[in-house]
């Protein structure tokens, strides 16, 4: 093992010794037209943003909808999550605080777009689309609603485990 991954190592299990890994999730509705290359351009802006405050997480588009889940350090991810809502692109329907999770869930991903395709492709379609109507009518109980999102995030993290998706 070089130095350098040993550093990494370190920074990995002092980030799951003294968690402090906070995470949340918001729908929104977009208020200009989102095209392909917009929604590429949006993504790698905040992948490389993402990437420099140590935010990991993907962003979903469907149907002038945007779901989008965000981990890392609490004061980080509640800062960049203000200058999310303030962005005139889109309107903030809901937002759900995960809250302290034990460890990232995401490593790796900067912000990965996932396509509609690739949710499909996932088997998650479904549980998607009533997870977005769920949030957006709010005709759940916030808790069985947080429990549905953690399933959700829970199934995207095996499938990424099992390299289903990467
Ligand atoms: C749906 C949506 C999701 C966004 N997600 C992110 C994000 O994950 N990271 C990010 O830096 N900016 C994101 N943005 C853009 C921010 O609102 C803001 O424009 C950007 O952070 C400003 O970057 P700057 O500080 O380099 O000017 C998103 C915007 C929209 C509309």
């Amino acid at each position: 093992m070089d130095g350098l991954d040993l550093l990494s190592l370190c920074k990995i299990n002092f980030e799951t010794m003294f968690s402090d890994v906070f995470a949340l999730v918001y729908l929104s509705t977009s208020l200009v037209a989102f095209d392909k290359a917009r929604i590429n351009e949006l993504a790698q802006h905040a992948s490389e943003k993402n990437k420099r405050l140590k935010i990991s997480g993907y962003l979903c588009f469907k149907d002038g909808l945007f779901f989008q889940y965000l981990e890392g350090n609490q004061g980080n991810v509640v800062g960049l999550m203000d200058q999310i809502e303030k962005d005139s692109r889109h309107e903030v329907l809901n937002l759900i605080h995960i809250g302290n999770i034990k460890e990232r869930k995401f490593r790796g991903w900067d912000m990965r777009y996932l396509e509609d395709g690739e949710l499909k492709n996932m088997q998650l379609e479904d549980m998607f689309k009533w997870i977005i109507t769920s949030m957006k009518t709010e005709i759940m109980a916030y808790e069985s609603l947080k429990e549905n999102i953690q399933k959700m995030i829970q199934q995207i993290v095996l499938l990424r485990r099992k390299k289903l998706i990467s």
